[in-house]
């Protein structure tokens, strides 16, 4: 009999350790992708094991690319992009991602695809990169501005400039990742800067690419065709997946936690921007470099948090982060006001909604208005309940969070979403002392 478990959480105190933390998503499926299009075997290390890194593997192995697992890296046989095995459907799970970043390689590339997601996925916006694909002549058609989306070979590819307001990460990869092959001089302006975890990856492996900051938007250019070198990656620990952790430090009494080699991209990093202004004790030590990336070891210790108002300038560089920074707004003294919601609609799922219904069940008070949420903090809230996640892996790992300082338990209806970013999210919660249990669902 198979036996199905989820996950639930007990007020905890005295947190501690040094502890280390799987790789950046963002950073695996940009490592994997772009090792499978440049020229040469490219060792990649610390690459994330998790759901939305394995679905692309297979999808990249189902086009023909060879990539195999050693003990101590992951090997990718990049020929330079040529896809095998088209006519097919490529399959990306929850990751937005990776299809929306293979939408980008895939539309400059001989090749005919139909690129499919699971239901979460299915739900999600997909016109953001279909437009601007469509800009440099990209064949894509969807029936509804979602998946599928299917990809046609097209011979009216061609450079042009791209424009976009939006701060998304994923439609700027996109276009860059086209541009990698197209004959000429592709330009993205964007006016509301995002994660540039592409630009510098495509910088060391030496593309022709270009980042100007001008006043009030930064332009990318690309001179196509770009030939990659392989290269060896370092992949760094996932900042968002710190992020629960920081914050469990942060609302359990007595705690102190030391979190090793996490990546600290300035686009990813805004949380500990908010949580210092909200009076959280957190030091960053040991800073380095890798592969371009900013690296370094983050010391944080229980606090008494304030509440305060956020206006949400900084929302892309702290996109992921909300539902986490919602729950030690919870715990802050005073009331917290966070603007500039409006991108957190469209993720795993509506995260303004999931959340502002799992945080009030479990006795928070939240005004919730079109984009933005206003969260009424206090030093305990009762818990006790069973939190819908919406299949959500950023709505479970931050309830269970919110259940190591809530009265009574928190329960999660299931767990098993956790694996798309933070496969050891039960192990390191428990090797700092949190309490925490697999129980069946
Ligand atoms: C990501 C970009 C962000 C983020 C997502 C990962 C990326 O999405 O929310 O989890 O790896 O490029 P958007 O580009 O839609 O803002």
């Amino acid at each position: 009999m198979i036996k199905t478990f989820t996950l639930k959480s007990y007020k905890s105190k005295s947190l501690s350790g040094n502890i280390t933390i799987p790789g950046d998503k963002s950073i695996s499926i940009r490592a994997v992708i772009i090792a499978s299009i440049s020229y040469g075997n490219t060792k990649i290390f610390g690459l994330l094991e998790s759901d939305d890194v394995k679905d692309t593997i297979t999808a990249l192995k189902f086009l023909g690319i060879e990539i195999r697992k050693t003990k101590v890296y992951f090997l990718v046989k990049g020929n330079g992009g040529v896809f095998s095995n088209n006519e097919k459907n490529l399959y990306f799970g929850n990751s937005g991602t990776a299809s929306r970043l293979m939408c980008g390689v895939l539309c400059s590339r001989d090749v005919n695809i139909v690129i499919k997601g699971d239901y979460s996925l299915s739900n999600r916006p997909m016109q953001r990169i279909i437009d601007p694909l469509k800009k440099l002549g990209a064949n894509l058609t969807t029936n509804t501005g979602k998946l599928p989306i299917s990809i046609k070979k097209t011979k009216n590819i061609a450079p042009n400039t791209v424009t976009s307001k939006l701060g998304s990460a994923q439609v700027k990869s996109a276009v860059v990742l086209a541009a990698l092959n197209i004959k000429g001089k592709t330009t993205f302006k964007e006016f509301s800067p995002s994660r540039n975890h592409t630009e510098i990856m495509l910088n060391y492996l030496g593309a022709n690419i270009k980042v100007t900051k001008f006043k009030n938007y930064n332009k990318i250019v690309v001179v196509g065709p770009c030939v990659l070198k392989a290269q060896e990656i370092r992949v760094p620990g996932d900042f968002s997946s710190a992020a629960f952790l920081i914050v469990a430090t942060l609302i359990c009494s007595d705690s102190k936690v030391r979190i090793k080699n996490v990546g600290l991209n300035y686009f990813r990093v805004g949380l500990l921007e908010i949580l210092k202004k909200m009076n959280a004790k957190i030091k960053v030590v040991k800073e380095y470099y890798v592969n371009g990336e900013r690296v370094g070891d983050i010391e944080v210790e229980s606090s008494k948090l304030i509440g305060i108002c956020d206006d949400g300038k900084m929302s892309t560089r702290l996109i992921d982060e909300y539902p986490i920074l919602f729950v030690a707004a919870s715990f802050a003294k005073g009331n917290t006001i966070f603007r500039g919601l409006g991108e957190l609609k469209v993720k795993e799922s509506n995260r303004l909604d999931a959340m502002s219904k799992a945080l009030s069940e479990s006795g928070v008070k939240v005004e919730v208005k079109k984009n933005s949420i206003k969260i009424f903090g206090q030093k305990s809230h009762s818990g006790g309940i069973r939190i819908n996640t919406f299949k959500d892996h950023r709505i479970a790992m931050a309830m269970i969070i919110f259940g190591l300082a809530s009265k009574k338990p928190i329960k999660i209806d299931e767990m098993d979403m956790i694996f798309t970013s933070f496969p050891s999210f039960y192990n390191v919660l428990q090797k700092i002392g949190a309490k925490v249990e697999k129980i069946p669902k």
